[in-house]
């Protein structure tokens, strides 16, 4: 079938007309309840009051005027994240992949103007998922996504993850950089062990390179902390972040220390669209929710009900579901079966998840939910999986 868009997607058969709170609805009025959550980035749920309003309000005055001019609510995005974070510069962009190249940049160019632009090679992990330029597909380096598009960026090291011989190893004398997921959201919901992380920071420290953090997917609360690296006790030295930070409008940033962002100097990177005042309304709007006293906690109590209610469901059906994975509201369920057919079949009950590596299914819903919508999740999981189950016999007795 011809089709006027690029066919790299595997789309699942279905659209939406409108959304709300953790609820997706057709055109035709059927209603989908959401733990896809758009790949970890509705943080809020759809058409959040406050963000609808945010928008809509700046959509009124000024949408784009580009970075040659000054943009208060960026300047006061920045200045929150800043207060908020071990942070003391951010770069907005629009996407985690952007963010993510800002990072690496950032980290090269700080040992360039530390004088040993020899450094500038940097430590990556097995598993992990950093986006899809050309240089986060080398940083990620995996196969498949690397596969055909010539010659792969040049220095990445890529080490099993968790393994803290092979990063001592990987790190000589051209090493800018350690670059990390807390928590490997594609690779599989790997949380990075908190002793793990402490040791990078330590490798970081003794060897005088960067701790780089990607918290595209794990940051701005879906752990139950603003940002997943606060359960380690450490602060990295650049961090990417994107996805929750725009609840749904595309907005990524980077933050860096003084030192770290020494090098970025007028003229050494830059955006068109990156930190527009629409973008900015609504990460600051985000922000106003996210940062409201209880509201992390709020993630990790309900994140915590979700999982215990998982690993039920694991006791109660062995034969499709191996374990429960992740933390806060960045939960994965390891399949016995292919993850995709199981997520068709979640699919079926009018539950949406997303897939990733290592056959689990992903739950990734609104930082929002509630018990009633923990409790909805559950009871459709199972359905899901008595469906699974059922299916063969009811094909046999065809
Ligand atoms: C950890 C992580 N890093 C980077 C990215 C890339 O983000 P984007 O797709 O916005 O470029 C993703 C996207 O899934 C991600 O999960």
């Amino acid at each position: 079938m011809t089709h006027a868009l690029y066919p790299t997607f595997a789309r699942a058969p279905l659209s939406f007309e409108r959304g709300e709170g953790a609820r997706l609805f057709t055109a035709d009025g059927q209603e989908y309840l959401d733990f896809a959550a758009g790949i970890a980035v509705n943080s809020l749920g759809h058409c959040h009051p406050h963000l609808v309003e945010a928008l809509t309000e700046q959509a009124r005055k000024v949408w784009h005027v580009s970075n040659l001019f000054e943009i208060p609510d960026q300047t006061r995005l920045g200045e929150r994240l800043v207060a908020a974070t071990f942070a003391d510069h951010v770069f907005f962009c629009n996407s985690g992949a952007e963010a993510l190249e800002c990072a690496i940049k950032t980290a090269r160019r700080y040992h360039y103007a530390s004088g040993s632009p020899e450094r500038y090679r940097i430590v990556t992990f097995e598993g992990a998922f950093h986006g899809r330029t050309m240089a986060t597909i080398a940083a990620g380096g995996q196969p498949k996504y690397l596969e055909g598009f010539g010659p792969k960026l040049e220095g990445f090291d890529q080490v099993p993850f968790g393994d803290l011989k092979a990063v001592r190893q990987a790190v000589g004398p051209e090493t800018a950089a350690i670059l990390v997921e807390p928590v490997q959201g594609e690779g599989g919901l790997r949380p990075a062990d908190p002793a793990f992380l402490r040791a990078l920071r330590e490798i970081c420290d003794e060897n005088g390179i960067l701790l780089v953090l990607d918290e595209v997917q794990s940051g701005v609360g879906r752990t139950g902390k603003l940002f997943a690296y606060e359960w380690a006790g450490i602060e990295p030295d650049v961090m990417a972040i994107a996805k929750g930070i725009g609840g749904g409008f595309p907005l990524g940033a980077c933050l860096a220390t003084e030192e770290a962002a020494k090098g970025m100097q007028p003229g050494t990177h830059g955006t068109t669209f990156g930190g527009n005042p629409l973008a900015m309304a609504v990460g600051n709007a985000v922000l106003d929710v996210v940062l409201e006293p209880g509201f992390l906690q709020h993630v990790a109590d309900i994140g915590l009900r979700l999982r215990q209610g998982l690993a039920r469901l694991v006791d109660t059906h062995p034969d499709l579901l191996e374990d429960v994975r992740g933390t806060g509201l960045m939960l994965g369920l390891k399949a016995r079966i292919p993850n995709k057919d199981l997520i068709a079949a979640l699919r079926d009950q009018h539950f949406l998840a997303v897939a990733a590596g290592d056959n689990v299914v992903r739950l990734l819903p609104p930082l929002t939910i509630g018990q009633a919508e923990v409790d909805e999740a559950l009871q459709k999981i199972d359905q899901a999986c008595e469906a699974v189950r059922a299916a063969p016999a009811a094909q046999g007795a065809a």
